[in-house]
């Protein structure tokens, strides 16, 4: 099981955090992995001032842009089980 929690705290939200959510919650339930990634929200990890949307995967910190969360998913979550 893969642990993706994504930020919502207020920077991020600013950044698109909701559609960060509801993509990344899409190709979950598309690809058939809602067995496999566990996604949950959580406040701010002290990571503002970078650019996208804080997302930690199995602990390790991410930065994702909204427009790129398709790639996001593919390279990173996929990538994560290789
Ligand atoms: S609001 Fe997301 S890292 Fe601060």
């Amino acid at each position: 099981m893969t642990e993706v929690v994504i930020c919502v705290g207020s920077s991020c939200h600013i950044k698109g955090a909701r559609r960060v959510v509801e993509g990344l919650t899409k190709l979950v339930k598309e690809s058939g992995m809602s067995e496999l990634v566990k996604l949950s929200g959580s406040f701010c990890m002290g990571r503002c001032e970078e650019h996208g949307v804080s997302v930690k995967v199995d602990g390790e910190i991410h930065f994702v842009d909204p427009d790129h969360v398709e790639e996001f998913f593919r390279d990173v979550i996929m990538g994560s089980w290789k």
